[in-house]
């Protein structure tokens, strides 16, 4: 439904929070919920050049031989054989399974005269490379060498492909190139210990969208990074996602992870007046009241009660047991956790929306975003297969895709913003972009630890 944003309030400070959502709630939340967030960082303008120069961008993108990052979900490679091909920047490596919990990464590079040992996913009983046929068995021993009488020099125990760290984490492949690297589970704190409620042992990839976008990718990445734009950006949805009561949680010592918390199947604050409970439901819901499927609100019944009612049922189905005292906040809300660098995961049960962010072929002014849904699937059926990236060109829009429903609409109206920005902050002879102390904290800490990353390399 449309609202007439000249009647929001000008002011609207203070508003419903998020703990006092959560104060209402029918079941006691987890506690990781109540885990505020300290100052954020103190406020200083960005500089636009961190977006826009090129020589900028050589230095910033060496923080991806420093840092964990994702290169895929497990069940991309589940049998022994099968690799991976994550491409970042100008590196490339390749993920191989060689038993069920053991998984080994190297950079795609052949150590003869270095051509890419793949160019693309696959199953393979060893690497050989295409170009003259040297090869290697997965774990990265050495065991052909063509002509092996013109290599006196090669010593086989000194030939082995190179290793890079990996590690797992709620089904996600990590890698880091830098073997000084402190553990994934410190480098995820506080992450790993709020998502340990959520089964993600029984998660598989449901949905994976990869559209190409003009912008940096930390312009597009930022994107998502606040909920402020709504009001502006996303009209539609004030009615069914409270972007105001959001809370946002920068933690001080933890550089990787931040976190923005948003209100779903409720009124902005803005529009609250606008709308009847009923209202909320249906527009959250996408669903009209002439619908079959039309579900009408008990007297005193509030949308959020009865969406997380719905979700309750769905989930128990996904997961095989019953979720009776899960807090409503816990199966509806929306929590955006970012892993510093490039990849945002929801918390909860899921649908988990996930997004990654990469330069697109190494072009500081274009982004290869990527979108998906993590599922889940009762204990005792196996992992479904992952579906098949589709890949969007520039032109081609997020509401063209099925699979993201109402969403793809929503990221058409994000993506008109991302170009625009960038082109924008050409034309600005403002040095820099300011930034709004809490609601964007999470982009101020972001730049924070890029910083902090950049001044280590340098
Ligand atoms: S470059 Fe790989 S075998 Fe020669
Ligand atoms: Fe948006």
């Amino acid at each position: 439904m449309g609202y007439d944003l000249n009647k929001v309030p000008a002011q609207v400070t203070p508003h419903k929070t998020y703990q006092d959502y959560l104060d209402e709630d029918r079941h006691e939340p987890a506690p990781s919920l109540r885990d505020l967030g300290d100052a954020p960082p103190r406020l200083q303008d960005i500089d636009k050049a961190r977006y826009l120069d090129r020589g900028f961008y050589e230095r910033e993108r060496k923080i991806f031989d420093r840092v964990w990052q994702v290169a895929c979900r497990e069940e991309h490679i589940p049998e022994v054989g099968d690799f991976h091909v994550y491409e970042i920047c100008e590196r490339s490596y390749l993920l191989v399974r060689l038993g069920v919990d053991e998984i080994k990464a190297y950079p795609n590079a052949c150590l003869h005269r270095g051509r890419k040992l793949a160019l693309e996913s696959g199953h393979v009983p060893r690497f050989r490379c295409p170009f003259h046929g040297f090869t290697w068995e997965l774990d990265g021993r050495l065991s052909h060498v063509p002509c092996e009488w013109d290599f006196p020099q090669i010593k086989p125990s000194e030939f082995g492909l190179p290793e890079v760290k990996v590690d797992t984490f709620a089904g996600w492949v990590f890698i880091n190139p830098d073997p000084d690297a402190m553990p994934l589970e410190q480098y995820l704190d506080p992450i790993w210990q709020h998502y340990a409620p959520y089964a993600w042992e029984q998660s598989y990839l449901g949905v994976h969208v990869a559209k190409v976008l003009k912008g940096n990718w930390k312009i597009v990445q930022e994107a998502f990074m606040e909920a402020m734009h709504s009001l502006e950006t996303h009209p539609q949805i004030l009615g069914s996602v409270d972007d105001f009561g959001c809370q946002y949680d920068v933690w001080n010592g933890k550089l990787h992870v931040n976190r923005m918390m948003a209100v779903f199947a409720a009124p902005s604050t803005y529009v609250v007046d606008q709308v009847t409970e009923q209202e909320v439901l249906d527009e959250w819901l996408g669903r009209k009241s002439s619908d079959a499927d039309h579900i009408v609100l008990e007297p005193g019944q509030t949308a959020r009660a009865a969406v997380a009612d719905l979700k309750r049922g769905q989930t128990e189905a996904s997961l095989g047991r019953p979720l009776s005292t899960l807090s409503d906040a816990e199966l509806v809300d929306g929590w955006y956790y970012v892993v510093f660098p490039n990849f945002m995961l929801w918390g909860g049960f899921g649908p988990n929306m996930w997004y990654r962010f990469r330069p697109h072929k190494d072009r500081h002014e274009e982004t290869l975003m990527e979108v998906g849904y993590i599922m889940r699937h009762p204990e005792d059926q196996p992992k479904p297969e992952p579906p098949a990236m589709i890949m969007l060109d520039l032109e081609t829009p997020w509401s063209s895709v099925e699979a993201l429903a109402g969403l793809g609409f929503v990221l058409d109206q994000d993506t008109t913003n991302m170009a625009a920005v960038h082109d924008g902050l050409k034309a600005s002879f403002k040095p820099g972009i300011t930034l709004a102390a809490y609601q964007e904290s999470r982009i101020a800490h972001f730049h924070h630890t890029l910083d902090r990353y950049m001044n280590n390399i340098e």
